[in-house]
């Protein structure tokens, strides 16, 4: 297979048409005393351009020692360049090249705020013993801890030794993770070929226990065994995913489990998942974000989006799949309740977006990549996909995506090169239902187009009128339904309520359910938006516990957002924030210091 070539990626100051990396070298030591990694990363490259007489790399906030141009002649130092810091994109390493010169040789150390890292405090940990360091490279952090094209349209293989303190383990996600001794040395290889948005390192207090022949699950000591009872089914899934889209690519599938203040649900680093705790609710009822996680094996690792513009490529396509891994391992109606609580999402997402933002094929001229991650292109991107598999058949839609993956594999795409291949192997010959399908519509203009697939749950329609009756102020059947329903459908019921519930009706509701108590991060957190909402006191603690104890943007921000709507909770907000501050992450900072007004 030919390899694409992405038209230019506004998120990098690389230069891939000329000069492209193919191949990296790290050696970095973890220093926990000053919150940096620091060694040398070598990365050979091809010329695409004979008369190429410059690499340039992007970097953020990393301090650079030196560099060295590598050759026939051997190693030279070279009279690098670092220009002006960007905002969005950082500054641009020029590394002028020698003419038979084929790696460059970079030794740095991280910033202390890089972006990508966070480094945390022994106190912020499970054991509250070690510290602890983790990587989130998507969309553009990489750059802040590894000098690179850090585009997803350059993909490289990599290995790595990593120095940490002897009593502490170092994961990446490659080949090599240990899973019994430690020792203070690791060596790590990435053999596939990957973009450096999945670049992923950790170290800290870690255990490992296995899952299944070719998986398994990491966390600190203390949450472990926890973990693997949680994600026993993580086999099935990848059974499930294997018979629907072909062989899993990545040898082994393991999973890391992080301190709550990561700041995503999950991140699809290859061979390694990352996760947050709060998915671990005791019951399996939130394992679907290990669905998505995995499914991103196909759509988004395998399949990479050329630019962030082609972000819906990844989301769209591994919501889709994230909900056919969870109906062939969990039942339709479980997966059905998913969708619909999905498609509720986009559209309090629709409510809220400008229109530009509403189109899957997103114009981020000027923006950071971030703010095109909102649930539109995850959503709409399932949808559009669901409503293809409507009108195609399962059975050839299935097929056509597993020819996809195989066509494709391995490389980064635009979404104009998904369009046409659609066209040319499943919207062509017959014609009739498909060719009315508005690829127009739903790819490049806002909202919903009115033939989109339609999800429906009966479950869920169910716990809607009960939530309707108990408004009404019969409390049967919630009442005796409520222990009964499953996680998703007590979401749904607190959805289907009010959204600012009288004073009354939240003593009720927390009287019968026991919703402050909650230990289930997804109820916990819906239930605390309607405390705010309407001024209920009894939760206040307990939402200044789950504020400064989880730093998962997806719960946290729009808490904030809620609580800066009133004066008094504007001050709350301030104070929870002052609290909280030190234990988020680098980009939940970022995020509730925009929603507080900066600084705090
Ligand atoms: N790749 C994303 C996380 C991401 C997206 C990080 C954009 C940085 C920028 C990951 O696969 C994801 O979608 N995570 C979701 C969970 C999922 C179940 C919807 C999340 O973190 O909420
Ligand atoms: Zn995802």
């Amino acid at each position: 297979m030919t390899e694409t070539f992405a038209p230019r990626d506004l998120h990098s100051h690389a230069n891939p048409g000329e000069v492209r990396v193919r191949h990296l070298e790290l050696d970095l030591e973890v220093d926990f005393q000053r919150r940096a990694l620091r060694g040398s990363a070598i990365l050979q490259f091809e010329r695409r351009d004979a008369a190429a007489s410059v690499l340039r790399l992007d970097t953020r906030s990393l301090d650079i020692r030196g560099v060295e141009t590598g050759g026939p002649a051997g190693w030279s130092r070279a009279a690098w360049e670092l220009g002006p810091a960007d905002p969005i994109l950082g500054a641009a390493l020029s590394v002028p090249l020698r003419s038979g010169d084929d790696r460059v040789r970079v030794a740095y150390t991280t910033g202390p705020a890089a972006s990508g890292l966070q480094w945390l405090e022994p106190a912020q940990t499970a054991g509250k013993r070690q510290p602890f360091l983790f990587s989130q490279s998507q969309a553009i952090h990489a750059r802040s801890w590894v000098p690179v094209q850090d585009t997803p349209a350059v993909r490289v293989t990599y290995e790595a030794t990593v120095r940490t303190p002897s009593d502490l383990v170092a994961l990446m996600g490659a080949s090599g993770n240990p899973t019994g001794g430690r020792g203070g040395t690791y060596r790590f290889r990435m053999p596939q070929r990957i973009p450096a948005y999945l670049m992923a390192i950790a170290a800290g207090d870690i255990g490992f226990e296995p899952l299944g022949p070719r998986s398994g699950v990491y966390a600190e000591p203390s949450v472990v065994g926890r973990a693997a009872a949680e994600f026993s089914d993580t086999e099935k899934m990848m059974e499930a995913a294997e018979r629907l889209y072909g062989p899993y690519r990545w040898d082994r599938y393991d999973i890391l489990v992080l301190p709550p203040s990561f700041p995503f649900g999950g991140m699809e680093n290859p061979r390694l998942t990352f996760a947050t705790p709060t998915v671990l609710a005791g019951d399996k009822s939130l394992v679907a974000l290990i669905a998505h996680e995995l499914a991103h094996s196909w759509s988004g690792n395998l399949v990479t989006n050329a630019t962030w513009s082609d972000f819906w490529l990844n989301e769209g396509f591994t919501t889709y799949i994230e909900r056919r891994i969870v109906e062939e391992v969990y039942g339709s109606d479980t997966a059905g309740m998913e969708a619909v609580l999905g498609r509720q999402d986009l559209e309090e997402e629709l409510a809220r977006l400008d229109d530009r933002d509403e189109v899957l094929h997103i114009d981020l001229t000027g923006r950071d990549p971030d703010e095109g991650a909102t649930r539109l292109p995850y959503e709409k991107g399932a949808l559009f996909l669901r409503t293809l598999e409507e009108l195609a058949g399962r059975k050839r839609f299935d097929e056509f995506l597993r020819r996809y993956f195989d066509h494709f594999a391995f490389q980064s795409i635009t979404t104009a090169e998904f369009v046409a291949y659609l066209r040319e192997h499943l919207l062509g010959g017959d014609g009739s239902k498909l060719a009315s399908v508005p690829l127009e519509e739903g790819i490049e203009r806002p909202g919903v187009p009115a033939s989109a697939a339609q999800p429906a749950s009966e479950n869920l329609r169910r716990v809607a009128h009960a939530a309707e009756e108990w408004t009404r102020g019969r409390c049967e059947p919630a009442k005796s339904d409520f222990p009964r329903w499953t996680t998703h459908e007590r979401l749904q019921f607190l959805r289907r309520l009010p959204a600012a519930p009288s004073a009354e009706q939240l003593r009720d509701l927390d009287r019968d359910f026991q919703l402050t108590r909650s230990t289930n991060a997804e109820i916990a957190f819906q239930w605390l938006l309607m405390a705010i909402r309407g001024g209920y006191a009894p939760a206040d603690a307990r939402l200044e516990e789950f504020l400064v104890g989880i730093g998962r943007r997806k719960f946290i921000k729009p808490l904030y957002e809620e609580l800066v709507k009133s004066e008094a909770g504007r001050r709350r907000a301030a104070e929870i924030y002052r609290k909280a501050r030190p234990g988020y992450h680098p980009i939940a900072v970022d995020t509730v210091d925009r929603i507080l007004g900066s600084g705090a």
